[in-house]
């Protein structure tokens, strides 16, 4: 594995302990090693110590010695200018070949680019260009994009048309890390793999979807990139839209990569396009003043490190989503998400039609309420169902019950990053968990209207919310004009 920007965040707190992860349970194979790759001149032990220091603080427990040691031997190192085409790119051609002679390494290698997307294309066609890009001989390279993949649908278009120059699509692994997640996973289970729901899962039943994922972290130290991208760019045609399209999507006729991402992609495809007058109506954005998260004071988004003092840049977003197809017509979904807010809570609400309220007429229930199913995707991974249930005694009366569903009581607490089963799925060639091409088109389709209006009217009333609030006022008026509300999970 090699990994473009190995000196970053994304390396130290995600991939590293995720392939020590991998090896601690024995998926990775005995003969492999892992290059880094920086701008920084630095030395493969320079690299190692600092390496070996971020497992012990991103490990939870610590790792273990021998483990480590082994992990360690097999960690290299090669620094240089992206820009250059020959140095960085010989030199790491000649690691390469001595690390695979040295471990014995099959002659099979993915590239992780943990760069800018700006980036992407160009170290490709370096890497092609100097012969260490290409499948011969039955042997595999693949390369791993982070997000975000691109900046708008436009420069979306032309990074997959550029990459598409030199590599075959069947190469090309971008990668969205909420596909990692087990609940993320477990959507397709429980509704393909229990037969009760699917029937019910459909207009007929449902009233409206609803999804939040609301982080209490504020931009930390990516204010340089964020306040460039903003909420919607940053979460929506990715992270978001992969929710949406696993809970509204098809049966796919197998686990095929492409059966299911086929499925994935129609339910893109029938997300009505938002014309500019919808924008007005159905997308809401905020940007979060001073507030207190956990009793302490935290900033206004606009007094962060490198955020422009009179940034314009959304940190909240939310739209109301119209998918027209059989199942869905009718059925709003409503999306979300912000920085700052109350909690830390990410979540799929299924919220059904109420019963007839005939039978309770002459009771003494006001109002019946409705039956809701909620996925609760992150902290407290696990499936609620709400209903209603008899209160005792001779009156009549009925009250809000659940029943829960909590991962960690069924199989323990799991040690994971989330970029786990994704390095693993790369390595086996699976790309059922990747996006394709088209998918991430299709994805920017759907904001690129809202970004274009929110860039021609820039926002007048920035900041509309408080640090640990629930966003600005005009989210809940987004489903009060439908007569609905959010359903804020954790107070
Ligand atoms: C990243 C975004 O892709 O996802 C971040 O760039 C965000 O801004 C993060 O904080 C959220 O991921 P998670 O796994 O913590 O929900």
């Amino acid at each position: 594995m090699v990994i473009f920007g190995a000196t970053g965040d994304l390396t130290k707190r995600k991939l590293f302990p995720a392939l020590y992860n991998l090896a601690k349970d024995d998926f990775l194979p005995h003969t492999f090693a892992i290059i880094g790759v920086g701008r920084q001149e630095m030395t493969t032990d320079e690299f190692r110590t600092q390496m070996v220091a971020n497992l012990k603080e991103f490990i939870p427990g610590g790792p273990e010695d021998k483990l480590l040691k082994w992990f360690e031997e097999r960690i290299f190192y090669t620094g240089g200018d992206f820009d250059d085409d020959k140095k960085l790119f010989s030199d790491l051609k000649d690691l390469i070949g001595e690390v695979t002679t040295k471990l014995q390494i099959p002659d099979n290698y993915f590239y992780y680019l943990a760069t800018p997307p700006n980036l992407f294309a160009d170290v490709t066609h370096k890497i092609v260009k100097n012969g260490i890009g290409k499948e011969e001989n039955g042997n595999w390279r693949r390369f791993i994009y982070e997000k975000p993949f691109g900046h708008n649908l436009e420069s979306a278009k032309q990074l997959n048309a550029d990459l598409l120059k030199t590599v075959k699509e069947k190469q090309i692994y971008r990668i969205d890390h909420y596909l990692g997640k087990e609940t993320v996973q477990n959507i397709l289970v429980f509704r393909f793999g229990n037969s009760i729901f699917e029937p019910i899962w459909n207009r007929n039943f449902v009233d409206h979807v609803q999804i939040t994922v609301a982080e209490s972290l504020g931009v930390e130290q990516r204010g340089g990139y964020y306040d460039s991208a903003g909420a919607l760019r940053d979460m929506i045609p990715n992270h978001i839209l992969q929710l949406v399209t696993l809970t509204a999507m098809e049966p796919p006729v197998s686990f095929e990569p492409d059966a299911v991402r086929d499925e994935q992609t129609k339910i893109l495809h029938a997300i009505q396009p938002f014309s500019p007058e919808d924008v007005l109506h159905c997308a809401v954005r905020g940007q979060y003043g001073e507030g207190e998260i956990d009793g302490k004071k935290v900033p206004a988004y606009r007094d962060e490190a490198m955020v422009a003092a009179h940034s314009n840049t959304e940190t909240f977003a939310a739209l109301k989503l119209t998918l027209d197809n059989w199942r869905w017509a009718d059925v709003p979904f409503y999306i979300r998400t912000g920085k700052r807010m109350a909690a830390r809570h990410s979540s799929i609400v299924i919220q059904f039609k109420q019963a007839p309220f005939t039978l309770f007429r002459n009771t003494s229930v006001e109002r019946l309420r409705t039956n809701r199913l909620v996925i609760h995707v992150q902290p407290d991974e696990g499936i609620t169902l709400h209903f209603g249930a008899k209160i005792p005694g001779p009156i009549v009366n009925v009250g809000p019950v659940d029943m829960d569903f909590n991962y960690v009581d069924h199989f323990g607490e799991q040690v994971s990053t989330g970029y786990e089963r994704l390095l693993f799925d790369c390595m086996i060639g699976d790309a059922t968990l990747f996006q394709r091409a088209d998918m991430v088109e299709a994805g920017w389709s759907i904001v690129n209207p809202v970004l274009d209006v929110w860039s021609a009217l820039p926002a007048r009333e920035f900041p509309n919310y408080a640090s640990g609030s629930w966003g600005p006022k005009a989210s809940d008026q987004l489903l009060e004009a439908d007569g609905r509300s959010w359903k804020n999970l954790v107070d």
